[in-house]
């Protein structure tokens, strides 16, 4: 009896009374801390101390369906989880009712890291930006972003102290380009650490961006000989200095619309291409240099001015001339070329004026010797020339044929003079004077008509 009573008691002091199970009884959840990876499920169990446990159950906004249960649990699929959140999970016991509430963390993975360099060329000494950034990485605060200029890091920047809402996974750092930075190679490496909440080390990194720095102040020059001459081979060359990469420039000639095919070199900071052209037409033309190098480009145009050697051409400068005694003549030469020759003509040794008519005589006959020049150079050529009279050769027939007729003539003039006016002298001539020969005759008519005109008949 009295140990029945000391039970009792026991019992009451240990109770503290009316309420108490409320104290007691627990909730727990299983997972304690979910970290989900985003679209994925998640499975929870949620329990009670509670002997014989009332209503429960989870609260949650997300899909839930309670796929097993036990006297003092119940466990929950929850599908696509997208969001954190907090899950409420609770229990009553003997009308009162507790819950306990689990953090659900969403976490993606960074996947795609984007780097980007801009310009691509940039003028050295000017900015660029490198800028990197995460399309889709959860949770910000456990992301850092590292850039790298080859090996070595550059800037890392994480996220942990800035509010959430203005963020965006992205890095941006502007730096000034220096000629060593030249086909460095910038990357982009993305952390996500999540090892504290049980979760793993995430990483991924962007594809390499080659940044190029170019030097371009100038422009091109262009050596040209100003006289080019038609249809032959002339060396020409463009330069461009102070320029770097020397070896990437590429160049691109023109005469007028013909492209030239190029010979490149460099040296130092200094590249240049030498070509040879070919001018098929005289006159005025343009000689162009076209010059690139990454995004630069410049064009440099020359004028050039195509001319022709003097030449002296069998038609127009014989080199065989006969002139006519007495005649007036011009020595015949008119040189070709482009400018038009100056055309000098010695005879002798001495500078013969070709270019005032004169007439012929025995002692012109000789040879001559011709030089025209223009800014090209010069070229001579001997013009033999005969003066002949006019019995000489074929015209001295025609000749002895015209003095005969003349003579005739001058005879039949003559006689008529000597016939008309004197008519009754002639009649008192002895018969027989008649059979004198011819020339004595005329000798005789010429001497009556020279006496006739003595008497003024
Ligand atoms: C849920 O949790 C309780 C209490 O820890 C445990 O007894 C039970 O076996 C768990 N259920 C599952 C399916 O793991
Ligand atoms: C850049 O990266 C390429 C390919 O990964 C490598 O071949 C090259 O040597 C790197 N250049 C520099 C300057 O590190
Ligand atoms: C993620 O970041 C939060 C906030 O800075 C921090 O409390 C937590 O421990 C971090 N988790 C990991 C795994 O670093
Ligand atoms: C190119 O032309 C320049 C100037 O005309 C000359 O000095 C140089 O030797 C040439 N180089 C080559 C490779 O032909
Ligand atoms: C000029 O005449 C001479 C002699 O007749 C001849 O040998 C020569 O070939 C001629 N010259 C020209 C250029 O016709
Ligand atoms: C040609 O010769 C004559 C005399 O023989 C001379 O009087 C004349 O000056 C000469 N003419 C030339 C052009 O030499």
């Amino acid at each position: 009896m009295e140990m029945l009573l000391f039970c009792v008691w026991a019992l009451l002091a240990l109770n503290p009374g009316p309420g108490a199970t409320e104290e007691i009884f627990e909730v727990s959840v299983w997972p304690d801390q979910a970290l989900v990876k985003l679209g994925q499920s998640l499975m929870i169990n949620c329990s009670t101390t509670c002997p014989d446990p009332g209503p429960s159950g989870i609260e949650t906004y997300l899909k839930k369906t309670q796929v097993d249960k036990g006297p003092q649990w119940k466990e929950f699929l929850l599908e696509d989880v997208t969001e954190n959140s907090v899950l409420q999970c609770f229990f009553s016991c003997a009308g009162i009712q507790k819950d306990t509430s689990l953090d659900i963390t969403v976490y993606q993975p960074p996947e795609q890291v984007i780097l980007e360099l801009q310009p691509a060329w940039v003028a050295m000494d000017e900015a660029f930006t490198v800028k990197c950034h995460v399309p889709s990485v959860a949770p910000l605060e456990n992301l850092t972003l590292t850039l790298l200029q080859g090996n070595q890091e550059l800037h890392r920047k994480d996220f942990m102290n800035l509010a959430v809402a203005s963020q965006r996974a992205e890095i941006t750092i502007n730096v000034k380009a220096q000629r060593e930075d030249d086909r460095c190679n910038f990357s982009c490496r993305a952390e996500l650490d999540l090892s504290s909440h049980g979760g793993g080390l995430f990483h991924s990194s962007s594809a390499i961006k080659v940044l190029r720095i170019f030097e371009f102040s100038q422009s091109p020059q262009i050596w040209v000989s100003s006289l080019l001459e038609i249809g032959m081979a002339e060396a020409v060359s463009c330069e461009l200095a102070r320029v770097f990469p020397a070896r990437e420039v590429m160049f691109h000639m023109f005469l007028g619309d013909q492209e030239l095919s190029l010979f490149v070199s460099w040296k130092g900071d200094t590249a240049w291409a030498n070509a040879t052209v070919r001018a098929m037409e005289t006159g005025d033309q343009e000689l162009s240099c076209l010059v690139s190098l990454g995004p630069m480009e410049q064009k440099t145009r020359e004028p050039v001015h195509v001319y022709n050697k003097p030449r002296l051409e069998e038609s127009d400068c014989p080199g065989n001339q006969t002139w006519v005694k007495g005649t007036e003549q011009l020595l015949a030469c008119v040189p070709k070329g482009n400018p038009t020759p100056t055309l000098v003509c010695t005879w002798n040794g001495v500078i013969f004026n070709f270019e005032v008519p004169r007439k012929a005589t025995q002692n012109h006959t000789g040879t001559y010797c011709c030089t025209a020049s223009n800014q090209l150079g010069s070229v001579s050529k001997d013009i033999a020339v005969i003066v002949r009279g006019l019995d000489e050769g074929i015209s001295s027939t025609i000749f002895v044929i015209i003095i005969v007729a003349l003579g005739v003539g001058v005879i039949t003039i003559a006689l008529y003079l000597n016939y008309r006016p004197c008519k009754i002298e002639r009649r008192k001539l002895p018969y027989r004077q008649k059979e004198k020969n011819k020339e004595e005759e005329s000798q005789f008519a010429v001497q009556q008509a020279e006496k006739c005109n003595a008497h003024n008949c």
